[in-house]
């Protein structure tokens, strides 16, 4: 797979994606269309859709069609969009622009955002819950169980609230670790653990994905740490140099710039080590790793 295959790769995946969680919503018309109208205004604003990938990627590494997978690629996407919602909000990182158009709290009020937000989440559920031809029943049980731990307090949650605590303290490295592996590659690492276990992967061939979700998600992090230093509007959709100003615990502010892209370059290539060993069905992941790394937003 060449760059030029990634590219197209991509497209495809996120045409699909995007077909899948326009049926994951009521239309925004539905009563009440406040609410609809505020959760379709954030899912459809734009976005990578590298979660959702992830989830369809590490199931083809294991050898599953992709179409099963399609709920669970929402399942996390919805969740996604939710965190990125509420850490917008005032009470959190007080922010204007995110998928390059005004927040949701900006354009709908801080009440709807914060019940937008728990809508895309509820409903993720809903989606993931779903029968659904081809997949094993007790294996969506068991995937519902693990975006659920990765979502909640012990996972993204707990990132986010230290994230907040440690604001305008010196940070240390084991503090930046556990808010990076937490808000930010908990929820990676499902998607790569709800792939496989959906897909039908063996113990082994989890492990190797759970690992490297676990490397992609921090190097992931880091990478937006720095984007945030040196990325422009354009390309990242929001608005850069926030964090430096709100004193947050990041890569760059605990080791600088060059170290953390370092260490970012150093977790991708670890994660592309790993899924060699998954053969050629995993290039995707392979070069997706790559793509993380190298990205501009
Ligand atoms: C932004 O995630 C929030 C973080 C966890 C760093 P993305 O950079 O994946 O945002 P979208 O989905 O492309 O908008
Ligand atoms: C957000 O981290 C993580 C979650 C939403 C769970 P950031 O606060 O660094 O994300 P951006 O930079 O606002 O996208
Ligand atoms: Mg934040
Ligand atoms: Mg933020
Ligand atoms: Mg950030």
């Amino acid at each position: 797979m060449r760059t030029t295959e990634l590219e197209s790769y991509l497209a495809a995946r996120r045409q699909m994606v995007q077909a899948a969680l326009e049926e994951s919503l009521p239309a925004e018309d539905s009563y009440p269309p406040a609410i609809h109208r505020a959760m379709r205004y954030s899912l459809f604003a734009g976005g990578k859709r590298l979660r959702p990938i992830l989830v369809l990627a590490a199931g083809e590494a294991v050898g599953s069609p992709v179409e099963p997978l399609l709920p669970a690629a929402c399942a996390v996407e919805l969740i996604h969009t939710y965190s990125l919602i509420h850490d917008d909000l005032p009470a959190m990182d007080n922010d204007d622009y995110r998928r390059g158009r005004l927040t949701c709290h900006k354009v709908f009020g801080e009440a709807i955002a914060l019940l937008a937000g728990d809508a895309l989440l509820t409903r993720a559920f809903a989606v993931l819950s779903q029968d659904q031809p081809g997949l094993n029943p007790a294996r969506t049980l068991q995937a519902i169980a693990e975006l659920a731990a990765a979502a909640g307090s012990q996972g993204l949650i707990g990132g986010q609230v230290v994230d907040m605590e440690a604001e305008g303290k010196p940070a240390t490295l084991e503090v930046v670790n556990y808010i990076h592996a937490h808000k930010t590659g908990s929820l990676i690492r499902a998607c790569l653990r709800l792939g496989g276990i959906l897909g039908g992967g063996n113990e082994e061939q989890l492990a190797v994905l759970t690992r490297y979700g676990e490397a992609l998600g921090l190097a992931f992090q880091i990478t937006d740490d720095i984007l945030d230093v040196v990325g422009d509007f354009q390309s990242m959709g929001k608005k850069g140099g926030v964090d430096a100003a709100r004193g947050k615990a990041t890569y760059p502010a605990c080791l600088g710039l060059e170290v953390a892209r370092r260490l970012a370059r150093e977790l991708c290539l670890e994660a592309q080590g790993l899924v060699r060993n998954l053969g050629s069905a995993a290039d995707p992941l392979f070069h997706l790793a790559g793509y993380v790394l190298n990205r501009q937003g």
